[in-house]
């Protein structure tokens, strides 16, 4: 059996009611919207998230959900496809699950639109049930997914970013939404704010993982679904590099940021820097980082007690780390 399939067979019932929740949860009266809503839950990812809500909750209730579980695992997918059709915007990326992205099928001012529309679905479909609680984790999330964004637009501008700022950054724009789906399915089963804690935790350094996977992905020429090689055309300086910047000496620094500075649209010369980074094992580097996350993550879920559940997120979080797209 795949992995993926093995993580899901303890959440299959409910990774099925998930999905025609969440399609409903984005009709619209307005036939342009819904043509766009339709061809994005054509083209689902990964839907880790809803998987992290499901098996979290699952772990703390001997296996059984609610209705404010499901709900919150809707809500949480909804924002993130929100946040990924703005992504694209901003990032200027034409690719996204194997195919078309939003803005490059419809142009940006629909893709803006769309995911407005998208995260207000979301924060409703919490108020409209009386999940304040659950609301409130959310959007904690929405803001820090924000500011993650645009502090890393300030960075690429001024071309100084440390690696503690690339930390906060991460798990700003990343980290923060899996570490809501773990408190968030927590709190939808438990009122023990110690436990929902530790859960949001949890969750926070496998986001961490998560996101310094997908900047490793970037260096790659694997198929992944979605543009690599992109960062560095958008001045966006990620672990790897920022790794090599502080290890090599003035001359060669000088030369990686004049490149990124000046020559980010010039093919040949992104593809020298990124033979530069792996050169000066700044890939190595990442992986050991990546790797340190996924064991703080595997220290804290370990302190839970065994059940099929948590063997499950156990794969879940090594998968994040083995993942091919
Ligand atoms: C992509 O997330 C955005 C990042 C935080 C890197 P996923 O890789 O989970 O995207 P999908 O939903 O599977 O497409
Ligand atoms: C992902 O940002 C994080 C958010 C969507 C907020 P990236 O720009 O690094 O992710 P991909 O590679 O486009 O999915
Ligand atoms: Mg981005
Ligand atoms: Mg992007």
């Amino acid at each position: 059996m795949k992995i993926t399939e093995q993580i899901k067979q303890p959440i299959q019932a409910e990774m099925e009611r998930f999905e025609s929740k969440f399609h409903e949860s984005m009709t619209s009266k307005v036939a342009l919207l819904n043509r766009i809503t339709y061809y994005i839950v054509n083209r689902k990812g990964k839907q880790m998230r809803p998987m992290f809500v499901f098996l979290c909750a699952k772990l703390l209730n001997n296996g059984s959900v609610n209705e404010r579980t499901f709900r919150g695992a809707a809500v949480i997918e909804l924002i993130h496809t929100a946040t990924l059709v703005h992504d694209d915007v901003v990032d200027d990326s034409n690719k996204r699950r194997g195919f078309f992205s939003i803005n490059a099928l419809w142009k940006n001012k629909i893709a803006v639109l769309v995911g407005d529309y998208l995260l207000s679905k979301g924060l409703l479909l919490s108020i409209d049930n009386g999940d304040f609680d659950l609301l409130k984790i959310i959007s904690v999330a929405v803001r820090e997914m924000s500011e993650g964004e645009l502090l890393q637009i300030e960075k690429a501008r001024r071309l100084d970013i440390t690696e503690d700022v690339y930390y906060e950054i991460i798990r700003k724009k990343t980290a923060t939404l899996v570490a809501s789906c773990c408190a968030l399915g927590a709190q939808s089963v438990s009122q023990d704010e110690a436990v929902v804690a530790q859960m949001r935790l949890f969750g926070e350094y496998i986001g961490m993982a998560f996101q310094i996977k997908d900047d490793l992905f970037d260096y790659s020429d694997e198929a992944i679904g979605k543009p690599t090689g992109i960062d560095i055309k958008e001045q966006k300086m990620t672990l790897p590099l920022i790794h090599v910047l502080n290890t090599v000496d003035k001359k060669s620094k000088d030369w990686v940021i004049n490149s990124i500075k000046n020559h980010n649209k010039n093919k040949q010369r992104v593809k020298e820097v990124i033979a530069f980074v792996k050169e000066n094992n700044g890939l190595i580097y990442a992986e050991n980082k990546m790797l340190e996350y996924q064991q703080k993550a595997l220290d804290i879920l370990f302190t839970f007690p065994q059940n099929e559940y948590r063997d499950a997120l156990q794969l879940m979080v090594n998968y994040v780390i083995d993942r091919k797209i």
